[in-house]
């Protein structure tokens, strides 16, 4: 398949163009490198280096490309960010994706894999979080991500587009050997926040809040090997390209664990402590968010392999120490 990968120069976009390649796919980026990384895009991809709305340029591009399929990551993804500075999500998520499908349509492509995310639940009132829960986003970041998916579910039914909307819960992990991982500057996500503590790099990781009503008392979430992400986005493709139904996926393992419960975890993979801090909650963050993922296995054949807490935390360790060296 002729595949154009957006955002392939960013953390979950550059695990995805690398398991295409090894499934033997024809892969192109379109990515602004606003935040991607020029080196994550392997020798002899195509890149194009623009915004993913420039329908000037991202149009011919996929014609010239004979895509066949989009899988869009490219983003904005910082909940905090998006909450005071609102504009930057709605002009990078929503206007761009808006721009996109233009092109998509204009160059006559057929399918469409949208990242997607648990922010579109909001604060959820059922754990596990079947699609069917209610969609009330808490933040811009998560009302850019739904408006996205409502105008994906709209322009299917009026133009025929196939798409499957995937709602992340907490990427996480890395594909060391290949050099990928995650990389975010700057870096908000727990797990490398553990693990670059306990290489002594930064300050001590700060534990936004213990009085959660969890079992632990800090927040639970609902990890994900980047790897298995870029599985279910195939899955999705073939999905699609066998005539199977669109919409809404939940990827996730249906298991959440604590933020005390990945510090410990991870101390056990470094074989080093991870220095902590106490503070108070983070605004907007759900006690738990973990997925129910029956509906993608049972449509999509897709199960995650690679996302035990302890396989995810192995492999984000060997990417960060090398890095580290
Ligand atoms: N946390 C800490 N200390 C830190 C960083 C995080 O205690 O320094 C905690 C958070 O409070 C949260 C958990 O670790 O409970 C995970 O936090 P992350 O920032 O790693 O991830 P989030 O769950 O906040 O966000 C993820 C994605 C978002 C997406 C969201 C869905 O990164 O893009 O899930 O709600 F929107």
């Amino acid at each position: 398949m002729r595949v154009v990968v957006t955002g392939g120069a960013g953390y979950i976009g550059s695990h995805m163009v690398h398991v295409l390649r090894e499934r033997g796919h024809v892969v192109s980026v379109i990515d602004s490198l606003v935040t991607g990384r020029r080196e994550a895009v392997p020798p002899g991809v195509p890149l194009l280096e623009a915004d993913v709305g420039d329908r000037g340029r991202v149009g011919p591009f996929l014609r010239e490309q004979r895509a066949e399929a989009v899988l869009h990551f490219a983003a904005r993804i910082q909940v905090g960010e998006s909450v005071v500075d609102p504009r930057r999500y709605y002009t990078g998520n929503l206007v761009a994706t808006v721009g996109l499908l233009e092109s998509v349509l204009d160059a006559g492509v057929e399918r469409l894999v949208f990242s997607s995310t648990a922010a579109v639940y909001g604060v959820p009132t059922e754990v596990p979080i079947p699609e069917s829960h209610a969609t009330r986003p808490v933040n811009p970041y998560g009302e850019t991500k739904l408006a996205a998916e409502r105008m994906l579910a709209s322009y299917a039914r009026a133009y025929g587009l196939r798409y499957a909307a995937l709602r992340y819960f907490n990427a996480a992990g890395a594909l060391a050997e290949a050099g990928l991982g995650e990389r975010h500057e700057p870096e908000t996500h727990l797990i490398p926040l553990v693990l670059r503590a306990a290489l002594g790099e930064g300050n001590p990781v700060t534990v936004f809040g213990r009085d959660y009503p969890t079992a632990d008392g800090t927040c639970v979430r609902d990890y994900i090997h980047v790897v298995d992400l870029a599985e279910a986005h195939l899955a999705a493709l073939e999905y699609l390209g066998g005539g199977g139904e669109g919409g809404a996926f939940n990827l996730g393992t249906g298991h959440g664990y604590s933020v005390a419960e990945v510090i410990a975890e991870a101390a056990r993979v470094a074989g080093r402590p991870v220095p902590t801090a106490e503070g108070a909650r983070r605004e907007g963050d759900p006690p738990a968010l973990v997925a129910d993922p029956s509906l993608a296995r049972e449509r999509l054949g897709w199960r995650p392999r690679r996302s035990s807490l302890g396989q995810i935390l192995e492999d984000a360790w060997r990417f960060h120490a090398a890095a580290a060296r």
